[in-house]
Protein backbone atom coordinates (compact mmCIF):
# COMPACT_ATOMS: atom_id res chain seq x y z
CA UNK A 1 0.00 0.00 0.00
CA UNK A 2 1.27 4.20 -0.96
CA UNK A 3 2.33 5.04 2.66
CA UNK A 4 0.82 8.86 2.44
CA UNK A 5 3.33 10.08 5.05
CA UNK A 6 6.50 9.04 2.59
CA UNK A 7 4.73 10.84 -0.83
CA UNK A 8 7.10 14.04 -2.16
CA UNK A 9 6.01 17.15 0.15
CA UNK A 10 3.92 19.35 -2.22
CA UNK A 11 2.49 17.21 -4.63
CA UNK A 12 -1.28 16.92 -4.46
CA UNK A 13 -1.96 14.38 -1.41
CA UNK A 14 -4.89 12.41 -2.49
CA UNK A 15 -4.57 9.17 -2.77
CA UNK A 16 -6.65 6.56 -3.79
CA UNK A 17 -6.27 3.15 -1.61
CA UNK A 18 -6.55 0.63 -4.14
CA UNK A 19 -6.90 -1.57 -1.97
CA UNK A 20 -9.30 -0.25 0.65
CA UNK A 21 -11.44 1.93 -1.72
CA UNK A 22 -10.82 4.89 0.57
CA UNK A 23 -10.27 8.13 -0.20
CA UNK A 24 -7.35 9.68 1.48
CA UNK A 25 -6.44 14.05 1.27
CA UNK A 26 -4.05 15.13 3.78
CA UNK A 27 -4.95 18.30 3.41
CA UNK A 28 -8.92 18.16 3.17
CA UNK A 29 -8.18 20.04 -0.20
CA UNK A 30 -12.12 20.76 -1.72
CA UNK A 31 -13.72 18.71 0.62
CA UNK A 32 -16.85 20.31 2.03
CA UNK A 33 -17.50 19.15 5.20
CA UNK A 34 -20.50 21.52 6.71
CA UNK A 35 -22.44 24.74 5.25
CA UNK A 36 -22.26 27.88 6.17
CA UNK A 37 -24.13 31.28 5.77
CA UNK A 38 -21.42 33.39 6.99
CA UNK A 39 -18.58 33.56 4.42
CA UNK A 40 -18.14 32.42 0.95
CA UNK A 41 -14.91 32.09 -0.40
CA UNK A 42 -15.32 31.66 -4.83
CA UNK A 43 -11.47 30.97 -4.99
CA UNK A 44 -11.53 30.78 -9.07
CA UNK A 45 -13.08 34.00 -9.73
CA UNK A 46 -11.19 35.51 -6.55
CA UNK A 47 -14.51 36.68 -4.74
CA UNK A 48 -15.15 37.12 -1.29
CA UNK A 49 -18.02 37.94 0.38
CA UNK A 50 -19.96 38.08 4.04
CA UNK A 51 -23.26 36.80 4.27
CA UNK A 52 -23.75 38.08 0.47
CA UNK A 53 -22.00 41.20 0.33
CA UNK A 54 -18.95 41.44 -1.38
CA UNK A 55 -15.98 42.65 0.49
CA UNK A 56 -14.78 44.77 -2.62
CA UNK A 57 -18.67 46.72 -1.17
CA UNK A 58 -17.55 45.85 2.34
CA UNK A 59 -13.85 47.08 2.79
CA UNK A 60 -14.44 50.86 1.20
CA UNK A 61 -18.13 51.64 2.98
CA UNK A 62 -18.53 49.41 5.98
CA UNK A 63 -16.60 50.04 9.45
CA UNK A 64 -15.31 47.00 11.68
CA UNK A 65 -18.44 47.12 13.98
CA UNK A 66 -20.87 47.15 11.27
CA UNK A 67 -19.31 43.83 9.88
CA UNK A 68 -19.74 42.44 13.63
CA UNK A 69 -23.10 42.89 13.82
CA UNK A 70 -23.36 41.49 9.98
CA UNK A 71 -21.95 38.07 11.17
CA UNK A 72 -23.00 37.60 14.36
CA UNK A 73 -26.75 38.89 13.56
CA UNK A 74 -27.42 38.14 10.31
CA UNK A 75 -27.99 41.04 8.64
CA UNK A 76 -25.94 44.93 8.65
CA UNK A 77 -27.56 47.00 11.35
CA UNK A 78 -29.66 49.81 11.30
CA UNK A 79 -28.30 53.13 12.70
CA UNK A 80 -29.44 52.15 16.06
CA UNK A 81 -28.33 48.90 15.84
CA UNK A 82 -25.10 50.02 14.87
CA UNK A 83 -24.80 52.63 17.57
CA UNK A 84 -25.84 49.60 20.43
CA UNK A 85 -23.33 47.22 18.81
CA UNK A 86 -20.65 50.03 19.00
CA UNK A 87 -21.47 51.04 23.09
CA UNK A 88 -21.24 47.08 24.06
CA UNK A 89 -18.38 46.66 22.39
CA UNK A 90 -16.68 49.59 24.31
CA UNK A 91 -17.76 48.87 27.42
CA UNK A 92 -16.62 45.06 27.64
CA UNK A 93 -12.74 46.29 26.69
CA UNK A 94 -11.45 46.20 30.21
CA UNK A 95 -9.62 43.09 31.06
CA UNK A 96 -9.89 41.59 34.55
CA UNK A 97 -7.89 42.82 36.97
CA UNK A 98 -6.38 39.77 38.33
CA UNK A 99 -6.07 38.91 34.62
CA UNK A 100 -4.03 42.21 33.81
CA UNK A 101 -1.97 42.02 36.62
CA UNK A 102 -0.97 38.44 36.04
CA UNK A 103 0.16 39.61 32.22
CA UNK A 104 2.46 42.12 34.16
CA UNK A 105 4.79 39.19 35.68
CA UNK A 106 4.90 37.57 32.57
CA UNK A 107 8.45 37.44 30.96
CA UNK A 108 9.15 40.41 29.18
CA UNK A 109 10.59 37.73 26.13
CA UNK A 110 7.15 36.30 26.17
CA UNK A 111 6.09 36.23 22.22
CA UNK A 112 3.13 38.17 21.50
CA UNK A 113 1.49 35.38 20.21
CA UNK A 114 2.17 32.76 23.07
CA UNK A 115 0.70 35.58 25.33
CA UNK A 116 -2.22 36.16 23.83
CA UNK A 117 -3.47 32.51 23.63
CA UNK A 118 -2.64 31.92 27.40
CA UNK A 119 -4.81 34.82 28.37
CA UNK A 120 -8.03 34.59 26.06
CA UNK A 121 -8.28 31.11 28.07
CA UNK A 122 -7.84 33.04 31.08
CA UNK A 123 -10.63 35.21 30.16
CA UNK A 124 -12.64 31.89 30.80
CA UNK A 125 -11.85 32.34 34.45
CA UNK A 126 -13.72 35.14 35.50
CA UNK A 127 -16.95 34.10 33.34
CA UNK A 128 -20.11 32.94 34.78
CA UNK A 129 -20.33 29.16 34.74
CA UNK A 130 -23.86 27.13 35.28
CA UNK A 131 -23.49 24.51 37.80
CA UNK A 132 -21.65 22.04 35.68
CA UNK A 133 -18.91 24.10 34.99
CA UNK A 134 -20.45 25.66 31.53
CA UNK A 135 -19.62 28.49 30.37
CA UNK A 136 -22.23 30.48 28.50
CA UNK A 137 -21.30 30.78 24.76
CA UNK A 138 -24.07 33.47 23.23
CA UNK A 139 -23.74 36.74 21.05
CA UNK A 140 -22.85 38.49 24.34
CA UNK A 141 -19.87 36.46 25.03
CA UNK A 142 -19.13 36.60 21.80
CA UNK A 143 -19.37 40.52 21.73
CA UNK A 144 -17.24 40.34 24.63
CA UNK A 145 -14.50 38.47 23.30
CA UNK A 146 -14.61 40.84 20.43
CA UNK A 147 -13.75 43.49 22.56
CA UNK A 148 -11.21 41.76 24.59
CA UNK A 149 -8.61 40.60 22.30
CA UNK A 150 -7.45 44.34 21.16
CA UNK A 151 -6.73 44.46 24.72
CA UNK A 152 -4.80 41.95 25.63
CA UNK A 153 -2.57 42.73 22.73
CA UNK A 154 -2.03 46.20 23.26
CA UNK A 155 -1.67 45.61 27.17
CA UNK A 156 1.10 43.11 26.43
CA UNK A 157 2.62 45.72 23.69
CA UNK A 158 3.04 48.14 26.50
CA UNK A 159 4.05 45.66 29.25
CA UNK A 160 6.97 44.20 27.27
CA UNK A 161 8.01 47.83 26.09
CA UNK A 162 8.33 48.40 30.21
CA UNK A 163 5.04 50.65 29.91
CA UNK A 164 1.78 51.17 31.89
CA UNK A 165 -0.77 49.33 29.97
CA UNK A 166 -3.73 51.96 28.93
CA UNK A 167 -7.12 52.15 29.87
CA UNK A 168 -9.59 51.20 26.73
CA UNK A 169 -11.45 54.30 25.89
CA UNK A 170 -15.76 54.14 25.53
CA UNK A 171 -15.64 56.88 22.57
CA UNK A 172 -13.29 55.20 20.19
CA UNK A 173 -13.58 52.67 17.71
CA UNK A 174 -11.79 48.66 18.02
CA UNK A 175 -9.77 50.12 15.54
CA UNK A 176 -9.15 53.73 16.61
CA UNK A 177 -8.88 52.52 20.53
CA UNK A 178 -6.32 49.55 19.34
CA UNK A 179 -4.09 52.12 18.48
CA UNK A 180 -4.48 54.47 21.19
CA UNK A 181 -4.21 51.58 23.84
CA UNK A 182 -0.52 51.07 22.15
CA UNK A 183 0.24 54.64 21.94
CA UNK A 184 -1.68 57.08 24.04
CA UNK A 185 -2.61 59.12 21.04
CA UNK A 186 -5.38 59.43 19.30
CA UNK A 187 -4.47 58.38 15.88
CA UNK A 188 -4.66 60.41 12.87
CA UNK A 189 -7.86 59.41 10.74
CA UNK A 190 -5.81 57.70 7.94
CA UNK A 191 -4.28 55.90 10.88
CA UNK A 192 -7.91 54.77 11.75
CA UNK A 193 -9.71 53.83 8.29
CA UNK A 194 -6.31 51.53 7.34
CA UNK A 195 -6.82 49.63 10.39
CA UNK A 196 -10.39 49.30 10.45
CA UNK A 197 -10.21 48.12 6.85
CA UNK A 198 -7.96 45.96 7.45
CA UNK A 199 -9.82 44.02 10.48
CA UNK A 200 -12.88 44.42 7.98
CA UNK A 201 -11.04 42.38 5.36
CA UNK A 202 -9.45 40.10 7.60
CA UNK A 203 -12.90 39.35 10.10
CA UNK A 204 -14.04 36.17 8.11
CA UNK A 205 -12.90 33.68 5.77
CA UNK A 206 -15.10 30.33 5.50
CA UNK A 207 -13.08 27.03 6.63
CA UNK A 208 -9.87 28.79 7.20
CA UNK A 209 -7.64 26.54 9.52
CA UNK A 210 -7.94 28.39 12.66
CA UNK A 211 -12.12 28.49 12.37
CA UNK A 212 -12.36 24.90 10.93
CA UNK A 213 -10.01 24.40 14.49
CA UNK A 214 -12.61 26.47 16.46
CA UNK A 215 -15.46 24.62 15.07
CA UNK A 216 -14.27 21.18 15.73
CA UNK A 217 -13.94 22.58 19.47
CA UNK A 218 -17.15 23.63 19.49
CA UNK A 219 -18.17 20.25 17.83
CA UNK A 220 -17.30 18.55 21.19
CA UNK A 221 -19.66 21.23 23.27
CA UNK A 222 -16.91 22.90 24.13
CA UNK A 223 -17.68 26.17 25.08
CA UNK A 224 -17.09 29.53 23.05
CA UNK A 225 -13.22 30.24 25.14
CA UNK A 226 -12.14 26.78 24.66
CA UNK A 227 -12.95 27.00 21.05
CA UNK A 228 -11.62 30.91 20.73
CA UNK A 229 -8.57 29.26 22.65
CA UNK A 230 -7.87 27.07 19.66
CA UNK A 231 -8.44 29.57 16.80
CA UNK A 232 -5.84 31.36 18.50
CA UNK A 233 -3.07 28.41 18.40
CA UNK A 234 -3.87 27.19 14.89
CA UNK A 235 -3.38 30.90 13.91
CA UNK A 236 0.18 31.38 14.70
CA UNK A 237 1.70 28.82 11.94
CA UNK A 238 3.00 30.80 9.21
CA UNK A 239 1.13 28.82 6.80
CA UNK A 240 -1.74 30.91 8.13
CA UNK A 241 -2.05 34.00 10.47
CA UNK A 242 1.79 33.66 10.97
CA UNK A 243 2.88 34.31 7.51
CA UNK A 244 2.75 38.50 7.78
CA UNK A 245 5.69 38.78 9.66
CA UNK A 246 7.63 36.74 7.34
CA UNK A 247 6.74 38.94 4.79
CA UNK A 248 8.08 41.60 6.77
CA UNK A 249 11.24 39.97 7.22
CA UNK A 250 11.63 39.56 3.81
CA UNK A 251 11.39 43.11 3.02
CA UNK A 252 13.92 44.20 5.64
CA UNK A 253 16.07 42.29 4.01
CA UNK A 254 15.54 42.82 0.80
CA UNK A 255 15.99 46.52 1.65
CA UNK A 256 15.87 47.78 -1.89
CA UNK A 257 13.28 47.09 -4.11
CA UNK A 258 16.11 46.65 -7.21
CA UNK A 259 17.19 43.77 -4.91
CA UNK A 260 13.64 41.83 -5.14
CA UNK A 261 14.32 39.40 -8.19
CA UNK A 262 17.45 38.02 -7.10
CA UNK A 263 16.25 37.31 -3.38
CA UNK A 264 13.45 35.49 -4.29
CA UNK A 265 15.13 33.31 -7.05
CA UNK A 266 17.83 32.82 -4.22
CA UNK A 267 15.02 31.95 -1.85
CA UNK A 268 13.44 29.76 -4.27
CA UNK A 269 17.07 28.16 -4.96
CA UNK A 270 17.29 26.96 -0.82
CA UNK A 271 13.69 25.50 -1.19
CA UNK A 272 12.25 28.29 0.55
CA UNK A 273 8.84 29.64 0.24
CA UNK A 274 8.02 33.35 -0.71
CA UNK A 275 5.59 34.46 2.07
CA UNK A 276 2.41 36.21 1.54
CA UNK A 277 2.49 34.41 -1.94
CA UNK A 278 -0.13 31.13 -2.83
CA UNK A 279 -3.68 30.33 -1.54
CA UNK A 280 -5.15 27.39 -0.99
CA UNK A 281 -8.63 28.78 -2.27
CA UNK A 282 -8.03 31.31 -4.92
CA UNK A 283 -6.43 30.99 -8.14
CA UNK A 284 -6.10 33.93 -8.49
CA UNK A 285 -4.80 37.60 -6.75
CA UNK A 286 -6.55 37.37 -3.22
CA UNK A 287 -9.29 40.20 -3.06
CA UNK A 288 -8.57 41.77 -0.11
CA UNK A 289 -4.56 42.46 -1.45
CA UNK A 290 -5.69 45.26 -3.80
CA UNK A 291 -7.23 47.26 -0.70
CA UNK A 292 -4.38 46.55 1.39
CA UNK A 293 -1.75 47.37 -1.40
CA UNK A 294 -3.86 50.65 -1.67
CA UNK A 295 -3.66 51.51 2.29
CA UNK A 296 -0.11 50.33 2.37
CA UNK A 297 0.43 52.84 -0.25
CA UNK A 298 -1.66 55.54 1.52
CA UNK A 299 0.27 55.01 4.46
CA UNK A 300 3.68 55.72 3.10
CA UNK A 301 2.56 59.03 1.88
CA UNK A 302 4.79 61.20 0.41
CA UNK A 303 7.24 60.69 3.13
CA UNK A 304 8.36 56.93 3.50
CA UNK A 305 6.89 54.76 0.61
CA UNK A 306 10.17 52.65 0.60
CA UNK A 307 8.02 49.31 2.31
CA UNK A 308 5.37 49.81 -0.28
CA UNK A 309 7.72 50.40 -3.08
CA UNK A 310 9.52 46.97 -2.18
CA UNK A 311 6.33 44.77 -1.26
CA UNK A 312 5.46 46.06 -5.01
CA UNK A 313 8.89 45.16 -6.21
CA UNK A 314 9.08 42.05 -4.40
CA UNK A 315 5.23 40.81 -5.65
CA UNK A 316 6.42 41.63 -9.41
CA UNK A 317 10.00 39.64 -8.72
CA UNK A 318 7.81 36.92 -7.02
CA UNK A 319 5.28 36.83 -9.77
CA UNK A 320 7.64 36.44 -12.35
CA UNK A 321 10.08 33.55 -10.72
CA UNK A 322 7.11 31.81 -9.63
CA UNK A 323 5.60 31.61 -13.29
CA UNK A 324 9.38 30.61 -14.71
CA UNK A 325 10.07 28.22 -12.04
CA UNK A 326 6.32 26.76 -11.06
CA UNK A 327 4.49 27.05 -14.93
CA UNK A 328 0.81 26.05 -14.21
CA UNK A 329 0.93 26.90 -10.39
CA UNK A 330 -1.55 29.88 -9.66
CA UNK A 331 0.33 31.35 -7.22
CA UNK A 332 -0.57 34.97 -6.17
CA UNK A 333 -0.57 37.48 -3.75
CA UNK A 334 -2.26 37.03 -0.81
CA UNK A 335 -3.66 38.80 2.17
CA UNK A 336 -1.38 38.53 4.20
CA UNK A 337 1.38 40.00 1.53
CA UNK A 338 0.40 43.62 2.11
CA UNK A 339 -0.59 43.31 5.53
CA UNK A 340 2.91 43.30 6.44
CA UNK A 341 3.76 47.00 4.84
CA UNK A 342 0.26 48.29 6.11
CA UNK A 343 0.49 47.24 10.15
CA UNK A 344 4.14 47.74 10.06
CA UNK A 345 3.42 51.64 8.50
CA UNK A 346 1.02 51.59 11.53
CA UNK A 347 4.15 50.86 13.76
CA UNK A 348 2.91 47.66 15.04
CA UNK A 349 6.71 45.61 15.07
CA UNK A 350 5.93 42.12 13.20
CA UNK A 351 6.13 40.32 15.52
CA UNK A 352 2.64 41.30 16.78
CA UNK A 353 1.18 41.08 12.91
CA UNK A 354 -0.52 37.83 13.90
CA UNK A 355 -2.03 38.99 17.20
CA UNK A 356 -3.61 42.12 14.92
CA UNK A 357 -4.94 39.52 12.47
CA UNK A 358 -6.53 37.99 15.80
CA UNK A 359 -8.32 41.17 16.60
CA UNK A 360 -10.13 41.15 13.35
CA UNK A 361 -10.66 37.43 12.80
CA UNK A 362 -12.06 36.85 16.56
CA UNK A 363 -15.54 38.15 15.14
CA UNK A 364 -15.66 35.62 12.31
CA UNK A 365 -14.21 32.68 14.85
CA UNK A 366 -17.02 33.83 17.19
CA UNK A 367 -19.88 33.54 14.87
CA UNK A 368 -18.77 30.27 13.27
CA UNK A 369 -18.74 28.94 16.74
CA UNK A 370 -22.27 30.24 17.41
CA UNK A 371 -23.10 28.94 14.07
CA UNK A 372 -21.66 25.42 15.02
CA UNK A 373 -23.63 25.39 17.92
CA UNK A 374 -26.33 25.73 16.75
CA UNK A 375 -27.12 22.82 14.36
CA UNK A 376 -23.79 20.76 16.15
CA UNK A 377 -22.62 17.49 14.62
CA UNK A 378 -19.32 16.22 16.23
CA UNK A 379 -16.53 16.78 13.69
CA UNK A 380 -14.62 13.58 13.92
CA UNK A 381 -12.86 12.18 10.62
CA UNK A 382 -11.05 8.97 9.95
CA UNK A 383 -7.55 8.16 9.02
CA UNK A 384 -6.47 4.89 7.00
CA UNK A 385 -3.80 3.25 10.00
CA UNK A 386 -0.56 2.41 8.53
CA UNK A 387 1.26 1.67 11.51
CA UNK A 388 2.65 -2.01 12.16
CA UNK A 389 0.38 -4.90 11.86
CA UNK A 390 -1.34 -6.55 15.10
CA UNK A 391 1.26 -8.20 16.56
CA UNK A 392 2.16 -9.89 20.29
CA UNK A 393 2.49 -7.79 23.53
CA UNK A 394 5.96 -8.75 24.95
CA UNK A 395 5.60 -7.86 28.94
CA UNK A 396 8.20 -5.59 29.60
CA UNK A 397 10.06 -8.41 31.74
CA UNK A 398 10.73 -10.72 28.30
CA UNK A 399 12.35 -7.55 26.84
CA UNK A 400 15.29 -7.36 28.44
CA UNK A 401 17.94 -4.40 27.78
CA UNK A 402 18.69 -5.32 24.18
CA UNK A 403 16.98 -4.38 20.51
CA UNK A 404 13.53 -3.79 20.14
CA UNK A 405 11.89 -7.74 19.97
N1 LIG B 1 6.40 30.11 -2.65
C1 LIG B 1 6.96 29.15 -3.39
N2 LIG B 1 6.30 28.06 -3.85
C2 LIG B 1 5.01 27.97 -3.51
C3 LIG B 1 4.35 28.93 -2.75
C4 LIG B 1 5.09 30.04 -2.31
N3 LIG B 1 4.53 30.99 -1.57
N4 LIG B 1 3.06 28.56 -2.58
C5 LIG B 1 2.91 27.39 -3.21
N5 LIG B 1 4.09 27.03 -3.78
C6 LIG B 1 4.34 25.83 -4.57
C7 LIG B 1 4.78 24.67 -3.69
O1 LIG B 1 6.17 24.65 -3.50
C8 LIG B 1 4.28 23.51 -4.49
O2 LIG B 1 5.18 23.29 -5.55
P1 LIG B 1 5.56 21.78 -6.02
O3 LIG B 1 4.25 21.15 -6.41
O4 LIG B 1 6.50 21.99 -7.13
O5 LIG B 1 6.16 21.12 -4.80
C9 LIG B 1 2.99 24.02 -5.10
O6 LIG B 1 3.12 25.42 -5.18
C10 LIG B 1 1.75 23.68 -4.30
O7 LIG B 1 1.98 23.97 -2.93
P2 LIG B 1 1.06 23.41 -1.76
O8 LIG B 1 1.72 23.72 -0.44
O9 LIG B 1 0.64 22.02 -2.01
O10 LIG B 1 -0.23 24.28 -1.97
P3 LIG B 1 -1.27 24.70 -0.90
O11 LIG B 1 -2.55 24.84 -1.58
O12 LIG B 1 -1.26 23.84 0.31
O13 LIG B 1 -0.63 26.12 -0.52
C11 LIG B 1 -0.17 27.81 0.99
C12 LIG B 1 -1.23 27.12 0.15
C13 LIG B 1 -0.77 29.11 1.50
C14 LIG B 1 0.18 26.92 2.19
C15 LIG B 1 1.11 28.08 0.15
O14 LIG B 1 0.78 28.84 -0.98
C16 LIG B 1 2.19 28.76 0.96
O15 LIG B 1 2.94 28.10 1.67
N6 LIG B 1 2.30 30.12 0.88
C17 LIG B 1 3.25 30.85 1.67
C18 LIG B 1 2.74 31.06 3.09
C19 LIG B 1 1.62 32.05 3.16
O16 LIG B 1 1.63 33.08 2.52
N7 LIG B 1 0.63 31.73 4.00
C20 LIG B 1 -0.54 32.57 4.20
C21 LIG B 1 -1.72 32.01 3.49
S1 LIG B 1 -3.09 33.11 3.50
Amino acid sequence: MANAWKMPLGCKLALFMAQTGTIVDRGLEGVVVNHTNLSNVEGQIGRLTYRGYDINELAPNACFEEVCHLLLFGQLPTTKELSSIKTRLATRRMLPEPLLNGMLRLPLTAWPMDVLRTIVSGLALFSPVNPHGEHVSDENTAIELIAQVPTIVAAWDRIRRGLEPIEPRHDLSQAANFLYMRTGKVPDEIHQTALDTYLVLLADHSFNASTFSARVTASTRADIYAAVTSAVATLEGDLHGGAPSKVMTMLLEIGKPKRSETYVRQLLARGERVMGMGHREYKVRDPRAQHLEKMAKALGGAEDRRWYQIARALEDAASKVLHEEKPGRPIYANVEFYTAPTLYSLGIPSDEFTCVFACGRIAGWTAHILEQLKDNRLIRPQATYSGPEVHTFVPIEARGNGKHP
